[in-house]
C-alpha cells in the first residue's frame, strides 16, 4: 500500500532504481491552484516523470519556473491561457491531471460547485480529447461525481472515448479512511486499507469496514467513523475558514493516483486503486460511473472487481448513495454535449 512514509522514502530510492524508458509526459490543468501547485512538487519528485507540463489561466509559467529549481531530472514548462498553449501542454502527454476549478467555501456541498465547475471540466476535457485523446484523465475537480461523466460526453462527442482511461480521483477517501480508522483502532495506517466505494461526495461515499481488518467495528463507532469519513472533507473546509479545501492531502492522493497509473503503464502488476469510473457494477439502478476496487494495467483500467460480500449496515449505505449518485450522474447529462453555454477556457 502507498502511504506518505513509503512514498518519500520509495521516491529518494527509485529517483536512481527506475529505468530509463520510463519517461512519461504528465500535464497538471489548473497547475498554480492550491493542489495544483503541491500536486506539481510531488509529481517533480517522480522519477517515473521525465516531463512536466504545468497550465493555468493563471500563473502557470510562475509555478514552472519555480519548481523547475527541483534538482530531479524532468523539464518543467509553464502554460498560459492561450489555445496554442493549452495545446502545447497537452500533446504527448500520458497522464492529464485537471484540478482546475473553484473549490468549496464553508456550508457548501461539492454539488453547490457545479454551475462554475461543471463548464470549465467540460471546457478542458474538449481541449484534451483534440489534443491527448489517448492520455489517462484523472478528473480532480468537483463535484468529480458530475465531472467525471461530462468529460465522458465530451469524449464521446468527439469520437475518442475510452472508459479505460477515465478516473475521477476518490483516493483521497481511501487515504482519510485508513489514517481515520488506524486513530480509532492505534495501529499504523500503513497497514490499514479500506476499500471505499460510491462516489465522491457525502453519502455517495461508502467506506467498507467490513472488508476491512476491523470488521468488528460497530455502533455509534462505526457511525462517527463512518461519517467523518464521509465528510472528512468538511472539516478541512471549516478548519481553513473560507480559505479553500483540502489541498495539501489531495495532492497528496492525486500524486498517488497517477503514480499508480504510471507503475501499471510500465507493466507492474498487482496495483488496485479504488476510482471513480464508467462501471457495470450499478448500471441498473442508473450510476453508469461508481467507484469501486479497480486492478489498474497498462491501458488505464484493467478489472472493475466486484464490491464482493457487504454487512446489511453496509447495503442500507450502497442504496443511500446510489439515489443520489444517479442524480449526480443524470444532471452532468443535460449539460453536454451540445450546450449552449460559452467556452471559459480557450480550446
Ligand atoms: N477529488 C477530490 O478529492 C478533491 C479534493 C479537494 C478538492 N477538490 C476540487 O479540486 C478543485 C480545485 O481545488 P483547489 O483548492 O486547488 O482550488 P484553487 O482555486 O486553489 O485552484 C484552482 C485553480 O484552477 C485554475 N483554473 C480555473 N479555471 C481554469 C481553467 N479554465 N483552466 C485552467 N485552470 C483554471 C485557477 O486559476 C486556480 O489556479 C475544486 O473543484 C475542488 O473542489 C477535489
Amino acid at each position: 500500500m502507498f502511504t506518505a512514509r513509503s512514498a518519500f522514502s520509495a521516491i529518494g530510492r527509485r529517483a536512481f532504481s527506475v529505468s530509463a524508458q520510463q519517461n512519461s509526459k504528465v500535464t497538471v490543468l489548473g497547475a498554480a491552484g492550491g493542489i495544483g501547485q503541491p500536486l506539481s512538487l510531488l509529481l517533480k519528485l517522480n522519477p517515473r516523470v521525465s516531463e512536466l507540463a504545468l497550465y493555468d489561466i493563471r500563473g502557470g509559467p510562475g509555478v514552472a519556473a519555480d519548481i523547475s529549481h527541483v534538482n530531479t531530472k524532468s523539464k518543467v514548462t509553464g502554460y498560459d491561457a492561450v489555445p496554442e498553449q493549452l495545446k502545447a501542454a497537452l500533446e504527448g502527454a500520458d497522464i492529464v491531471l485537471i484540478p482546475a476549478g473553484v473549490p468549496r467555501k464553508p456550508g457548501m456541498t461539492r454539488d453547490d460547485l457545479f454551475k462554475t465547475n461543471a463548464s470549465i471540466v467540460r471546457d478542458l476535457a474538449k481541449a484534451a480529447a483534440n489534443h491527448a485523446p489517448n492520455a489517462k484523465l484523472l478528473i480532480i475537480s468537483n463535484p468529480v461525481n458530475s465531472t467525471v461523466p461530462i468529460t465522458a460526453e465530451v469524449f464521446k462527442s468527439k469520437g475518442v472515448y475510452n472508459p479505460k482511461r477515465l478516473f475521477g480521483v476518490t483516493t483521497l477517501d481511501v487515504v482519510r479512511a485508513s489514517k481515520f480508522i488506524s486513530e480509532i483502532q492505534g495501529t499504523d495506517p500503513a497497514n490499514e486499507e479500506v476499500t471505499v466505494i460510491g462516489g465522491h461526495s457525502g453519502v455517495t461515499i461508502v467506506p467498507l469496514l467490513s472488508q476491512s481488518n476491523h470488521p468488528s467495528i460497530d455502533g455509534e463507532t462505526r457511525e462517527a467513523l463512518v461519517k467523518r469519513i464521509q465528510f472528512g472533507g468538511d472539516e478541512v473546509v471549516e478548519a481553513k475558514g473560507g480559505a479553500g479545501s483540502a489541498t495539501l492531502s489531495m495532492a497528496f492522493a492525486g500524486s498517488r493516483m497517477a503514480d499508480s497509473l504510471l507503475r501499471a503503464s510500465y507493466g507492474e502488476t498487482g496495483i488496485f486503486e479504488p476510482a471513480f469510473v464508467q462501471s457495470p457494477l450499478y448500471k441498473d439502478d442508473g450510476c453508469e460511473f461508481f467507484s469501486s476496487r479497480i486492478e489498474l494495467g497498462p491501458e488505464g483500467v484493467k478489472e472493475i472487481h466486484p464490491v464482493g460480500k457487504v454487512s446489511k449496515y453496509e447495503e442500507g449505505l450502497i442504496a443511500t448513495a446510489l439515489k443520489d449518485l444517479a442524480t449526480n450522474i443524470k444532471k452532468a447529462w443535460h449539460l453536454v454535449p451540445h450546450s449552449f453555454m460559452p467556452l471559459l477556457t480557450p480550446i
